[in-house]
């Protein structure tokens, strides 16, 4: 019996979740575990595709700034004065210092360490006592600028700099979702954030199907969304969505079984009953009701943790209005809820199961699990060879 966990993924456990969807397995142990895929997962799933890091409502006014650690680059995102997103490395171009942590509004940005300064736009201001340095160019010298791009109000990084332009994945995305206007909405709340001990795909896997809906959420969704109402819309390679079908009982047309916040005014009466779970790989949550929209972001941080941020994006009329604060109030602690006391003790008990010298892939259940293993296709097709011994 081995007693160390697996690092990597044997032919035959790859060949299991390779089959079609009646005959498939779900992922072996070491994609839960493993810190060589954790970082072959870095590289090829995050660092060479598109990540979410920001919502643009997080930087309302010129000046504003956050800070967003994507594995080994810490970044900085902007908005300067003339309204541009900038997002940036932050490491100082005198000798690599952090020239900013964490998020606040300013003009400049001063290096802590020899005072270079550098302006919204990552450019270099000033160098002190550089004026006898030969071939020093203030002028071209500036904090490396990201590839970006803003879908939807949500701010995405490329950082090999060579993946297909993102509004060309999401093409179909945005048709399903164009009558949410999501970049309009903005958020209830600050957001909250959650040291999560388990591995990243645990908690997005959860995106993928509501069959999750028979255990977990057996008294927040299933009685209103039943997990075998469930069906997915569309499975790419790029994303995913999963419609909850129609709600049950003919009051329930909120995603929470009936807590009253005003309708996004331009949905459809039949996108008004059906909530969605949108997850635009690799690590964008999206769970879209009549509503609001719950935003959830992940990043891995080790084979077997990931940082979660929670929030909830709502119409401005909603927000704004003073005879709603209760209601919406009650709503994001209910939103809370559901992943504090649903989610998050199965995705433990889950991590904990996974790590037993016991564990074996399982079988999927067909259909509801479809969305999961187009996931685990992408998954295999994108790290290839490198997960194998
Ligand atoms: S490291 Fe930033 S000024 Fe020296
Ligand atoms: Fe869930």
């Amino acid at each position: 019996m081995p007693l160390t966990h697996n690092q990597f993924v044997t032919t035959e456990q790859l060949a299991k979740l390779r089959l079609p969807l009646e005959e498939a397995c779900n992922l072996p142990q070491a994609a839960y575990v493993s810190e060589h895929i954790f970082r072959q997962e870095a590289e090829q799933l995050f660092l060479t595709h598109w990540v979410n890091v920001a919502h643009v409502s997080q930087l309302p006014k010129p000046g504003d700034y956050l800070c967003v650690d994507i594995f080994d680059y810490p970044l900085l995102l902007t908005r300067d004065n003339n309204n541009d997103i900038h997002l940036m490395s932050r490491a100082c171009m005198h000798k690599g210092t952090l020239v900013a942590e964490g998020s606040g509004n300013t003009k400049l940005f001063v290096c802590p360490f020899h005072a270079w300064s550098y302006g919204l736009d990552g450019r270099l201001k000033a160098a002190p006592l550089m004026d006898k340095v030969k071939n020093f160019d203030r002028k071209n010298c500036r904090l490396r600028e990201m590839r970006t791009e803003i879908w939807e109000g949500f701010i995405f990084v490329n950082i090999s700099g060579d993946a297909e332009p993102l509004h060309t994945q999401l093409t179909g995305l945005q048709k399903i979702l164009a009558n949410w206007h999501m970049a309009d909405l903005v958020p209830a709340h600050e957001a909250f954030y959650y040291d999560q001990r388990q591995n990243w795909k645990i908690n997005s896997e959860s995106f993928l199907e509501a069959y999750h809906h028979l255990g977990a959420h057996i008294k927040t969704f299933q009685p209103t969304y039943p997990a075998a109402n469930s069906y997915p819309i569309e499975s790419t390679g790029k994303y995913s969505v999963l419609s909850f079908g129609p709600a049950q009982a003919a009051s329930a047309t909120n995603i929470d079984g009936g807590m009253e916040l005003p309708f996004i005014q331009t949905l459809s009466e039949a996108e008004r009953l059906e909530p969605m779970v949108v997850f635009v790989w690799p690590n964008l949550l999206l769970g879209i009701g009549a509503d609001q929209v719950a935003y959830y972001r992940l990043m891995p941080t080790s084979a077997e943790s990931h940082d979660l941020w929670l929030n909830d994006l709502m119409p401005r009329n909603t927000v704004e209005d003073a005879k709603l604060e209760q209601a919406i109030r009650d709503r994001v602690q209910w939103a809370r809820s559901v992943h504090e006391s649903d989610d998050m003790p199965v995705f433990e008990r889950c991590q904990s199961g996974i790590r037993s010298p016991f564990y074996e892939q399982g079988r999927l259940s067909v259909p509801y699990e479809r969305c999961l293993w187009e996931f685990n296709q992408w998954w295999a097709e994108r790290l290839g060879e490198r997960i194998l011994k």
